[in-house]
């Protein structure tokens, strides 16, 4: 069985009778003009669709936490509509958390994980009842236990370790030990185990928590991935007398953003993992634990689209066709930051047969922040709208306001409506928290 995140458009994109784009029943080219550009569009059907068959493929499996990993992309809109299919989160700071709580998401459901959460976001989360901390290291094991004792409260604990698996996009290795800026080494964890049992007694280790890395195609990772969790499980059992109840397995299931990309689906991945916690969970002789998964990229990376409009453009003597667009680097960072290649349409011609090759250029001021290194596309004008797709994740979430450009809009479409979900920025928005001290006041 397929799954959204097997194809590269969002799965309610056609050709309208206009002869645009359409995405959600809406027309990109009357988004773009009267949203403006750049512009983030979600398709609310892409999202429910990929978020019920990430529940239909674990139905089988009788204990089953799905958390949506918020960093990918969150707003509070994109909270509600997860939260209504009963996803919880997977938080990694105190403004996803806020996000969260301010949206109404069911926190118990939902966990805080990071290598370095602050006293204050540690304080926030157990004030607000977040129900699973993944605790990373040493020094949050002896934080976090003093901030549960001044609140009169025993919190669940996974411990993040770190399984010797890394993923390097389309491949894996396994390596005893991971040199990894997260978790706890595997030799880690019986002191942490030894300490959380003789000294930090308002601390409940409930399980294991690993994550090995981001947009896989693999599905045999997870299946050792499983492996080496449940039976260090047993072997925490074993020594300790400890009944760890949750494995949680991370995220990373990739997308399609190009027609070369073959990603598996979300039902070949589940019945991988259910298959290697049924077995492994036999072969060491556990009660089957509690999956617990926290998928980013493929729930929402599919689901988005960037628009652009053409400006100007450059042909290099005997060169390069450079076509710059109004946005780039700071609205999608991944093909400057890591090479990452997107496929684009014109939304205004996606009929017209492509023909010329060209380089899409941001607007950033970096030689570098080239959004397609190489495409062949209609003849672009100025005026033109390019749709790209999978911009879905890590692109809002990790866009910025370098040279001072505005941040776009989101719009989330559905059913021929358009909803904004993130207002465009203000040149007041953009200033409004600098200070000029008085002694430079003019
Ligand atoms: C701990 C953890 N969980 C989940 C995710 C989400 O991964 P993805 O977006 O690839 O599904 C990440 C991504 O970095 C992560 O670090």
């Amino acid at each position: 069985m397929n799954s959204a995140n097997q194809s590269v458009k969002p799965i309610t994109t056609k050709i309208n009778e206009n002869g645009n784009l359409e995405i959600g029943g809406c027309d990109l080219v009357k988004l773009a003009e009267k949203y403006g550009t750049p512009l983030y569009v979600f398709d609310e059907e892409t999202i429910r669709t990929i978020a019920r068959e990430y529940k239909k493929a674990f139905s089988s499996y009788p204990k089953v936490g799905l958390l949506y990993a918020s960093k990918a992309f969150m707003t509070k809109a994109i909270v509600r509509i997860l939260d209504e299919e009963g996803f919880g989160f997977d938080m990694v700071s105190g403004g996803e958390i806020y996000t969260a709580y301010k949206a109404g998401a069911d926190l118990k459901k939902s966990l805080f994980n990071g290598n370095n959460k602050s006293f204050d976001e540690l304080q926030m989360a157990v004030e607000l009842g977040v129900g699973l901390i993944s605790v990373d290291n040493f020094f949050e094991l002896a934080l976090l236990n003093d901030i549960a004792k001044s609140n009169e409260k025993k919190v669940d604990i996974l411990l993040r370790v770190t399984p010797g698996i890394e993923c390097h996009t389309h491949e894996y290795i396994q390596t005893g030990h991971l040199d990894s800026k997260f978790g706890f080494d595997l030799t880690q964890v019986d002191d942490a185990v030894e300490l959380i049992v003789d000294e930090y007694k308002n601390l409940n280790l409930v399980g294991l928590h690993a994550h090995i890395g981001s947009q896989i195609f693999e599905t045999s990772i997870y299946y050792d991935e499983v492996e080496i969790l449940i039976k260090e499980m047993a072997r925490i059992k074993e020594k300790y007398g400890i009944d760890l109840t949750h494995i949680n397995l991370g995220g990373g299931l990739g997308i399609k953003y190009t027609e070369e990309d073959v990603p598996p689906s979300v039902f070949e991945i589940s019945s991988k993992i259910i298959d290697s916690v049924k077995e492994n969970s036999s072969k060491y002789n556990l009660e089957l634990p509690e999956i617990h998964i926290e998928p980013g990229r493929s729930i929402i990376g599919t689901s988005g689209v960037t628009l652009y409009t053409v400006g100007s453009s450059k042909q290099v003597p005997n060169g390069k066709k450079y076509v710059a667009v109004d946005g780039g680097m700071a609205d999608n960072p991944r093909p400057s930051l890591y090479q990452a290649v997107y496929t684009a349409e014109v939304a205004n011609k996606p009929n017209i047969v492509s023909q010329e090759k060209v380089t899409i250029a941001g607007r950033f001021c970096e030689s570098g922040d080239i959004l397609i290194q190489e495409t062949i596309l209609p003849e672009l004008e100025a005026g033109d709208i390019l749709c790209f797709y999978d911009t879905g994740a890590y692109g809002y979430s990790m866009s910025s306001n370098y040279n001072r450009v505005l941040k776009p809009a989101a719009v989330l479409v559905n059913n021929s409506q358009s909803d904004i979900i993130i207002d465009r920025e203000s040149y007041e928005h953009l200033v409004s928290l600098d200070v000029i001290p008085d002694r430079l006041k003019k």
